[in-house]
C-alpha cells in the first residue's frame, strides 16, 4: 500500500514512517523542512535499510500535492504536517491557521481531485480543553484555548463536514495525547529547535548539559504531589497506532475519532525522577509559576482504539525515558544539518 505521508520528516512521522516499512507499506513523505532537517532520511535508511521517497514541498501547494498523488498511486494519505507549538500560536495565529487549516483544506482539495479517498489526521488531547474529568473519552466536550489547538479544532470541524458531504471518504481523527520517546536505535528522536517547549526534550537537554535546569511550571495543581500530570505515549506506540488506523478502518468509509494515548497519568515529578534512573544524570530543577493555560491533569481512555483498531501502547515510562536519553546522548545537538 502507498501511503503519502506529510510531515514525514519531523518527529512522529519519521518514526510512523519506519513502523509503516515494517508493516510492508509504501510511505511516500511530502515536507517542506521547516521543522525537520535532511539527514532524517539517512537515518531511516540506517535503521530499516530502504531509500525512502522524499518529495520537498508544501502542502499549501496544490498543483505540487495533485501531481504527487496522481504520479504515485497513492491509496491514503497521513496528515502530519503542520505547526504545533502553542506558545508562537499566540503570537503567531495566522501562520497557524494557515498552514493547519488552510494547509489541510487544499490537501484535501488535491485529493478529492486526484481521486484519493482516505485520510488519517493528527490532532491532539488539546481538542478536549480542560476536561471535567479523567480518563477522556472521544465523545467529551470540545474546547480550544489558544490558536494552535482551536486550528485542530476547526480542521476537525471541516473534515467531520466533508465527511457527511462525502460519505464514500474515509476520515480518521487521531487525537495524540503526548508522544514521548525515540527509535529504540537512538538514531531518531525528537529535534526541537531553539528552547524546547515540551517536557520531555527540556528534560533531556538538561541532563546531557545543554541547559542547566528545568522550570516545572506550577506544584500547587490538585494532583499526586502538586505538578501537573499527562499522558506520556511513547511515539513507537503511537506509530504503531497510524498502521492499526489504516488497516482497520483506512479503507472503510466513515468518520473515526479515535484517542492514541497510554492510559496512565504521570506527573512532572515522576517524570524527572524516571529520566534520572534512565540516565544516571540528576535533573537540576526548579519550581515556577504555573504556564498560562496548562491544566491540571490529562490521560486518555484508548479503549475505543483497542476495541475497534485491536491497537494498546504497550511501551513503559522507563521505555520512554531509556529510548530518549539513548537517541539525547548520541546525538547531543539534534540531526546533523547535512545528510550523512
Ligand atoms: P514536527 O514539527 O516534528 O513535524 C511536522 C513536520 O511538518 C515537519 O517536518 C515540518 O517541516 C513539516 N511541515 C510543517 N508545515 C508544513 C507545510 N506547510 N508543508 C509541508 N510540510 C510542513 O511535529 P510532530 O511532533 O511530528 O507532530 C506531527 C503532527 O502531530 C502535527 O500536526 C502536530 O500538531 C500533531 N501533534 C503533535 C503532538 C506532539 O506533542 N508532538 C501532540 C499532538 C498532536
Ligand atoms: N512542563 C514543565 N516545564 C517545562 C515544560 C513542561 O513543568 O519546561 C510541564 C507542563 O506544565 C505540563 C507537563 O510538563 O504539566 C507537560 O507539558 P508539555 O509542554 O510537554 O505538554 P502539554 O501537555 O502542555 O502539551 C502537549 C503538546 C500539545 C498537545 C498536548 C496534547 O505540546 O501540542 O500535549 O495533550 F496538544
Amino acid at each position: 500500500m502507498k501511503v503519502l505521508v506529510t510531515g514525514g520528516m519531523g518527529y512522529i512521522g519519521s518514526h510512523t514512517c519506519i513502523q509503516m516499512l515494517a508493516a510492508g507499506m509504501t510511505p511516500i513523505i511530502i515536507d517542506n523542512l521547516y521543522n525537520s532537517k535532511p539527514s532524517v532520511l539517512g537515518r531511516i535508511k540506517e535503521v530499516t535499510g530502504v531509500d525512502v521517497q522524499f518529495i520537498e514541498g508544501d502542502i499549501r501547494d496544490k498543483a505540487f500535492l495533485t501531481k504527487v498523488l496522481k504520479a504515485n498511486d497513492i491509496q491514503s494519505v497521513i496528515h502530519f504536517a503542520g505547526l504545533k507549538a502553542v506558545g508562537e500560536s499566540v503570537e503567531k495565529p495566522l501562520e497557524y491557521y494557515d498552514n493547519n487549516v488552510h494547509g489541510t483544506l487544499v490537501l484535501v482539495d488535491a485529493m478529492r481531485e486526484a481521486g484519493v479517498s482516505s485520510l488519517i489526521f493528527s490532532s491532539s488531547a488539546t481538542v478536549y480543553g480542560d476536561p471535567a474529568s479523567v480518563p477522556i473519552k472521544e465523545d467529551f466536550p470540545t474546547s480550544a484555548t489558544n490558536p494552535y489547538g482551536r486550528s485542530k479544532l476547526i480542521v476537525e470541524e471541516c473534515l467531520t463536514d466533508f465527511q457527511h458531504a462525502n460519505p464514500d471518504w474515509s476520515i480518521t481523527l487521531l487525537r495524540y495525547f503526548n508522544p514521548v520517546g525515540s527509535h529504540p536505535s537512538g538514531k531518531l528522536g525528537e529535534d526541537p529547535q531553539g528552547i524546547p517547549n515540551n517536557l520531555m526534550p527540556f528534560i533531556a537537554q538538561v541532563a546531557v548539559g545543554r541547559r542547566e535546569h528545568l522550570s516545572i511550571f506550577g506544584n500547587d495543581y490538585p494532583t499526586i504531589d502538586g505538578t501537573g500530570v499527562r499522558d506520556y505515549i511513547h511515539v513507537m506506540d503511537l506509530a504503531d497506532g497510524h498502521i492499526a488506523a489504516l488497516n482497520g478502518v483506512g479503507a472503510k468509509a466513515g468518520l473515526h475519532t479515535y484517542n492514541l494515548g497510554a492510559g496512565k497519568g504521570y506527573s512532572v515529578l515522576e517524570m524527572v525522577q524516571a529520566f534520572e534512573k534512565a540516565s544516571g544524570n540528576p535533573i537540576a530543577y526548579q519550581f515556577a509559576p504555573r504556564r498560562a493555560g496548562d491544566i491540571a491533569e490529562c490521560w486518555a481512555d484508548s479503549s475505543k482504539a483497542e476495541h475497534d483498531l485491536g491497537w494498546k501502547a504497550t511501551r513503559t515510562v522507563d521505555e520512554m525515558t531509556q529510548d530518549t536519553w539513548r537517541w539525547q546522548s548520541h546525538n547531543p545537538q539534534g540531526y546533523p544539518d547535512e545528510q550523512a
